[in-house]
């Protein structure tokens, strides 16, 4: 791979191959490894135009732990407040000879552009465009699922709350089907389920209680309100009563099931505080998957 900017289209053995590279990576920290030298001399710029905790922090992680420098660039203080263009930055910082942009942007397809318009074949890889992608989040989701069921072709999987405006969402639908999951779940209020020519995939549910029978693992979203514009909230006490995932809700659900945010998460409005910080909760786990599938990606783009 080149870039990364969807998982679409991407063969499950690319797929299973990241996976696996995660989880070697993960046992050699775990056997203590800190820093490999495989990209010692390269340079990776995290261009988020978005907040992030999770991704860009664990991006630097990352790559820091492979040897590579990492300028962390800071659109606030940057020359884009100014009006410079998008293009015109790319250029600006591909002069600097960096080797991979990881770009966060709010319009969906704005990784692809980066593509197109580079001019000296640094890498892109997405982290996150729109309600479009989130590659590296389907990734490290795939690899905390597999890590406790492996049978994906026995997995009923359950995806709750805004999914209309949520890359997370799509992506995790995408890599999990690619990998044979049994069912695919989708639930929440008919104003933020996306158009079905959109999202084919998945069994559509307006009953939490019904989708989560039996599930084998649930992943709830966020209610994204900053993209929210000309919808009417939904009342959260109203939402959380009918989308919330507390212990009753998590009861109907199969025995060990998994409980998978890939944050921020909001206590009390689509999550428990008691199912969050539960001991069937992966949520923490899912953040410390996401350095070994960053650092796993990162290798897989630079080290050629
Ligand atoms: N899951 C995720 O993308 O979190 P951040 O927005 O904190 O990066």
């Amino acid at each position: 791979l080149r870039h990364l900017t969807t998982l679409e289209n991407l063969p499950r053995e690319t797929i299973e191959r990241l996976l696996d590279r995660a989880e070697s990576l993960r046992d050699a920290c775990a056997h203590g490894t800190r820093k490999l030298d495989v990209l010692a001399g390269r340079t990776v710029l995290n261009l988020f135009f978005e907040p992030s905790t999770r991704t860009r922090t664990s991006f630097e992680l990352a790559a820091r732990r492979l040897g590579a420098d990492v300028i962390n660039f800071d659109i606030g203080l940057s020359s884009t407040s100014k009006g410079e263009e998008l293009f015109d930055t790319l250029h600006t910082l591909e002069a600097m000879h960096l080797d991979a942009i990881i770009v966060r942007h709010k319009e969906s397809g704005t990784p692809e552009e980066l593509v197109r318009h580079a001019m000296s074949g640094v890498s892109v890889i997405n982290a996150g465009d729109g309600n479009r992608a989130h590659p590296t989040q389907g990734l490290l989701d795939a690899l905390t699922i597999r890590q406790h069921r492996p049978d994906f072709e026995n997995l009923n999987v359950v995806i709750c709350g805004d999914i209309k405006h949520s890359r997370v969402a799509r992506t995790d639908i995408t890599v999990l089907s690619t990998l044979g999951v049994k069912e695919i779940r989708l639930c929440g209020p008919a104003e933020l389920m996306p158009p079905v020519d959109e999202v084919p995939q998945g069994r559509r549910y307006d009953s939490f209680d019904q989708a989560i029978e039996g599930a084998d693992a649930v992943i709830m979203l966020r209610l994204q309100k900053e993209r929210m514009a000309s919808i009417d909230l939904p009342d959260e006490a109203a939402y959380f009563s009918r989308y919330g995932l507390d212990r009753r809700r998590l009861a109907l659900a199969a025995k060990g099931c998994l409980v998978m945010h890939p944050g921020p998460i909001n206590r009390g409005i689509e999550i428990a505080s008691e199912v969050a910080d539960g001991a069937q909760s992966r949520i923490l786990e899912q953040v410390g998957n996401g350095v070994f599938v960053r650092m796993a990606v990162l290798n897989e783009v630079l080290a050629r």
